[in-house]
């Protein structure tokens, strides 16, 4: 664990992300230092960090050896980004998906960081080589995307520039691990990066199988929730085919021609419109109405349940 006296981390943004970067570095015991332009932004973020922390600690789930205090105690708000960056050794930018405005911050922080420090972006999907063209520090730039709600679901996606030095991408590799998150090194760059890549696959799949009427929308979430995703929640789809068969050979020997066959009846890309997002809509407002209570309620329920299989995979033996 890091201890007080270690450099700080600057959060870049304090909403819903930055809250929760806020916390996962405050658990490892690192400072933090919280920026936005937005003054009632920091403030808003202090008191609900507080609030988790707090709901945490009494639930057992409060992440880190330290008790909520102690984290809340490394945690402070900032607002003069140049007394912000002071000392900083990792910098995570955290302000929305908007190209032009993360160029602009990059290009004010490039003009006032020493050669220490690392310039991360939050990203979900804006490349490294748009981000972070023509800064003089690209060496130390990088994208760490997290998942949301990454209190619980632990993966970061290292996404490094063409000119990004490996010493960068080890140094982040190991903070993450530090924090107890799950990195996975990119090795280049590619649009969607390989989370989103993957879940697009699914829900492309998914939504022809309904507008080709197969299958109805309700049952065909649950293929996903009482089938394929109970497996993907302790081990990948290569490592299924692995056991699934006498290791990965024996698979591709024995399903390679089927897998093929099916993949070749795969229809184009979905319009995402039109009667069959209409028939989705009213199907999921059955269990879920639309409407703000309904669907927060609902995400409030998948946080808890995020949060047990969280705490059963701590406590599962990793062989
Ligand atoms: P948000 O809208 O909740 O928070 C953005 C914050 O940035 C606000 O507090 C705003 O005041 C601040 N801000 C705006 N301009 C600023 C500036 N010039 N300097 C400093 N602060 C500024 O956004 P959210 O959801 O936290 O997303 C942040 C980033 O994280 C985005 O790039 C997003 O794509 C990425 N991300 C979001 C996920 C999500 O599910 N929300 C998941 C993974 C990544």
């Amino acid at each position: 664990m890091a201890t007080s006296a270690a450099s700080p981390v600057l959060i870049v943004g304090s909403g819903l992300i930055g809250r929760s970067w806020a916390m996962l570095f405050a658990s490892g015991g690192f400072r933090v230092k919280l920026y936005d332009i937005e003054q009632q932004q920091i403030t808003d973020a202090l008191e609900n960090i507080r609030k988790d922390m707090k709901l945490l600690e009494q639930s057992g789930s409060l992440k880190g050896s330290l008790s909520a205090e102690q984290q809340l105690s490394l945690i402070s708000g900032c607002s003069n980004i140049q007394e912000a960056v002071e000392g900083a050794m990792h910098i995570q930018e955290c302000v929305p998906e908007d190209l032009e405005l993360k160029k602009k911050i990059f290009a004010q922080l490039d003009g006032i960081i020493g050669d220490g420090v690392i310039l991360s972006s939050s990203t979900s999907c804006l490349l490294p080589s748009k981000l972070f063209a023509g800064l003089v520090h690209v060496k130390q730039c990088l994208v760490a995307h997290p998942v949301n709600p990454p209190y619980y679901v632990p993966l970061v996606e290292l996404v490094p520039h063409p000119e990004t030095a490996p010493a960068t991408v080890d140094r982040t590799y190991a903070l993450m691990q530090k924090i107890g998150q799950s990195p996975v090194r990119v090795l280049k760059e590619v649009d969607g990066f390989v989370l989103n890549r993957l879940q697009y696959a699914v829900i492309s799949e998914a939504w022809r199988l309904v507008q080709e009427g197969t299958v109805s929308p309700s049952d065909l979430d649950l293929v996903m929730s009482h089938g394929l995703g109970l497996r993907y929640a302790f081990m990948g789809p290569l490592e299924t085919m692995h056991l699934n068969a006498e290791g990965m050979l024996s698979y591709c020997d024995r399903y390679g021609e089927s897998m093929k066959r099916v993949l070749k009846t795969f229809g184009p890309i979905p319009e995402f419109s039109g009667a069959t997002v209409e028939k989705v809509h009213q199907a999921m407002c059955v269990k879920v109405p639309a409407d703000p209570e309904h669907l927060a309620a609902r995400r409030q329920w998948r946080e808890k349940c995020l949060m047990r299989l969280a705490n059963l995979k701590s406590q599962m033996p990793s062989q």
